[in-house]
Parts: structure tokens; C-alpha cells; sequence
């Protein structure tokens, strides 16, 4: 039987040779490749500074406590951050783990992302919009949250902006990529994302105090940031030549960190997907304009909602919304083309009143978001990756018809 997986990685000889000139250069912990693949990143997205992690989860864990120690922002832990229910849960236990207090905004039914308009709402009404430091939008799918609104609400209110663009790599909205448009973004390049890595993240700022920090706390809050250790030729530059004590910078923390380095071969591995970037953005929509055609029947007959089509979207997958449960539940559906190969995964959950490891919230929220809720449990994803050809989309769309027939 064919599988048509979520997401693959193929490890031709270009990975592998990537892979081999790391054990070849003896040396696996962070060195060239990271600082190259870090250049490369921040380069593509078109910010100043990227900090490679080892997951996206860290980069962004990283990002939010660099704002408890950034000298020009003051932002307070324990502040409250605007964000969505609709999303991959490390958004949201990012928030929680660097000490902050999600507060959720429901999403758009077509797109996904967080509604700006009901943010402005939110903050209007709020007694004490002084206990907000963040809006967190999450690019999901691929499909940009509304930036300049976004932009122009947290201006108006003294709120910072954080993108979380692990699902976006690449995408556009109005001519700048989604992670260059606010104070930092973090990016996750796990396996079935568009640039991949197997385990591997990053966070991209044009902000220096911000890439100094990141740089830092992945570091276990290590006293020194330096790119290259130039310690060896006496010119450390914190090096504290007036001490009396044998005082060594890389050893001394001046922050409570955490070890989020990663390794030279996630940053190799990257860099071979990075190269293909174009060629997997256009590949994806290819393939998402093609099931959109030939499965179009389905959304006029009220059965599936299927993916809006931009040439700007940097598709991570191919999400279906089911348009009446009573017609097809999505438990059915998904059952069924998993059974035929066709992998499929939930469109996530909403996470204040459908997760349990958040129950303690959905009293507060129950009934407040109608549409991250139906989502929730009746929207999901599969497949439109790169090495997706015709007749695998055909089997795609053979294997609905049989099933929705
Ligand atoms: C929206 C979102 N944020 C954050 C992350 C975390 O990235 P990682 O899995 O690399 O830790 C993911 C991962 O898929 C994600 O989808």
C-alpha cells in the first residue's frame, strides 16, 4: 500500500556528504556549521541575528526569559501575554515555563490565526492593560496572523510583539517574511516542517541585546556570548585581569540558563534544506492547488473546507476543516484514510478547553472560543510536502472519493 506521511525527510547523498563533513572535521558540538547556518537564517528571513537551539521549544523558551533581562524593555515575569488557543502546544508551555500568563484570543475559521480586531477588544475592556507585556501571534499552517494590525495595536497599547513562526518558513505578508516583523520569532525545523532538521530551532531578532541573551541562557547563563572564544590569545574581553582568583568567563553565570545548545549536524542538515527553500515553497503550493482542484467537489457540497490558496503561504501541510460532523465526523474520515495510508494529524486542540494539562483554565474559557473549539475538534491536516508527486496527490484524491462517494 502507498503512504503518503504528514512529513518526510529524504536523506539523499547531499545530507549524508552534510552529515559525514561533520564527523570528518572530528568536531559535533556547536562550531562552523551552527555559526554558519545562524548567518544563513537570519539572512533568509531578514533580520540581524538568529540563535540556533535545539528546538524550537527552546528557542522559545529562551526568547521570553530574554525579556526579563533585557536593560531597555522591563518587562515584569508573570506579565500576561496575548495569544491563541488554536496551536501546537509549545507555544503555550513556552509561555508558562518562562513565567509568564497566557491569556487566549479565538482565531479566524479560514486562516487560523489569532483575530486582532478581538485583541484591541480585549484590551479596551481591560481594567488594567498595564499587566500585559506580549502579544504572541502563531503563524499557523503557514498562513501569516495579520501583522500590521498586530503591530499597530501593541503601539497603541506599549505591548511588545513575538512571533511564533515554527510553521511559517518562508511565508509572506505584504512583501516581508514572517518572522521579521516584530521584536523576535522563533522557528522550529523538526521533521515534517518545511526546512527540516530532525530536532533544531532558532530565534531571529534585529534586536542585540536580544541575540546576546538567547546566546546566553541556551548557554546555562553563561557570563560570555562571544561568536569565537578568543580567550587563548589573551584578548577575552571578559576578562577580569583585576581579580585576584584564577576567574574564567566561561565558567562564571551571571544568569540562570539552560542548556539548549545543539549539535553541527542539525546545523548541517539545515543547511541543505535551507539551500532547496525556494523550490520546497513552490513545491508545496503545487501540491496544495492540486488537491484544492480535484477535491473541490467535497467543499461545494458542504463536506470539507478545504485550504485557502495564497502564493505567499509557505504551506506546512494541507489542513481540512470537516463542514458538517453530522455528514462526516472527522474521527470517521480520518480513520478511514489512515487505514488506506493517507496519514493525518489533528489540527491541534484548543488548548485552554480541550487540553488537560491546561483544565485548570476551561472553566474560564468554555463557550468564549467558538471557533478555535470547533477547529479543535474537527479540523485537521496531511500531507503536501516536497517529495509529494503527482501520482501520490492522485492517490490522495482517489481515496477521498472512495470514502466520501
Ligand atoms: C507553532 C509551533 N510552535 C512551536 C513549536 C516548537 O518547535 P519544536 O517542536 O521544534 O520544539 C512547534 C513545533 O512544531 C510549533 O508548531
Amino acid at each position: 500500500m502507498r503512504r503518503i506521511f504528514v512529513g518526510d525527510l529524504q536523506i539523499k547523498e547531499e545530507e549524508r556528504n552534510a552529515v559525514n563533513e561533520v564527523l570528518d572535521s572530528q568536531r559535533i558540538s556547536e562550531h562552523k556549521k551552527v555559526k554558519e547556518f545562524e548567518e544563513k537564517f537570519a539572512e533568509y528571513i531578514g533580520t540581524k541575528y538568529c540563535t540556533s537551539f535545539n528546538s524550537g521549544t527552546s528557542a522559545m523558551i529562551a526568547g521570553l526569559e530574554s525579556l526579563k533581562y533585557h536593560p531597555d524593555l522591563k518587562i515584569k515575569e508573570k506579565s500576561k501575554i496575548i495569544t491563541t488557543p488554536l496551536t501546537y502546544i509549545a507555544t503555550v508551555n513556552s509561555v508558562m515555563k518562562a513565567n509568564f500568563n497566557p491569556v487566549f484570543v479565538d482565531v479566524h475559521k479560514e486562516t487560523f490565526d489569532i483575530k486582532a480586531d478581538e485583541i484591541k477588544k480585549l484590551l479596551e475592556e481591560e481594567k488594567n492593560p498595564e499587566e500585559y507585556s506580549l502579544i504572541l501571534p502563531v503563524h499557523l499552517m503557514g498562513y501569516p496572523a495579520d501583522m500590521d494590525k498586530i503591530n499597530k495595536i501593541a503601539k497603541e497599547f506599549n505591548l511588545h510583539v513575538f512571533e511564533d513562526s515554527a510553521q511559517a518558513h518562508g511565508t509572506l505578508y505584504n512583501g516581508k517574511k514572517t518572522g521579521s516583523m516584530s521584536l523576535m520569532s522563533d522557528f522550529s525545523f523538526y521533521i515534517a516542517h518545511n526546512i527540516q532538521a530532525g530536532e533544531f530551532g532558532a530565534l531571529v531578532t534585529n534586536d542585540k541585546q536580544i541575540s546576546i541573551l538567547t546566546k546566553k541562557i541556551k548557554a546555562n547563563g553563561r557570563l560570555c556570548s562571544c561568536d569565537v572564544c578568543t580567550r587563548g590569545e589573551g584578548k577575552c574581553p571578559h576578562q577580569n585581569n583585576n581579580s585576584d582568583i584564577d576567574y574564567d568567563p566561561r565558567f562564571i553565570h551571571d544568569i540562570i540558563g539552560y542548556n539548549f545548545k545543539t549539535m553541527e549536524f542539525q546545523a548541517a542538515l539545515a543547511l541543505t534544506q535551507l539551500k532547496k527553500a525556494d523550490y520546497i515553497f513552490k513545491k508545496r503550493q503545487q501540491n496544495v492547488k492540486y488537491l484544492n482542484e480535484n477535491l473541490k467537489e467535497f467543499e461545494e457540497k458542504g463536506i470539507l473546507k478545504l485550504p485557502k490558496f495564497s502564493t505567499d503561504v509557505s504551506y506546512l501541510a494541507y489542513p481540512i476543516v470537516i463542514q458538517d460532523p453530522f455528514k462526516i465526523s472527522r474521527k470517521n474520515l480520518r480513520k478511514r484514510l489512515e487505514l488506506k495510508g493517507v496519514e493525518t494529524r489533528p489540527l491541534f486542540y484548543s488548548i485552554p478547553t480541550q487540553q488537560p494539562a491546561y483544565s485548570f483554565l476551561k472553566q474560564r474559557y468554555l463557550n468564549k472560543l467558538p471557533n478555535a473549539d470547533y477547529l479543535g475538534l474537527n479540523a485537521f491536516y496531511i500531507g503536501c510536502h516536497q517529495y509529494l508527486e503527482k501520482e501520490d496527490l492522485d492517490y490522495v484524491i482517489k481515496i477521498f472519493n472512495e470514502i466520501l462517494k
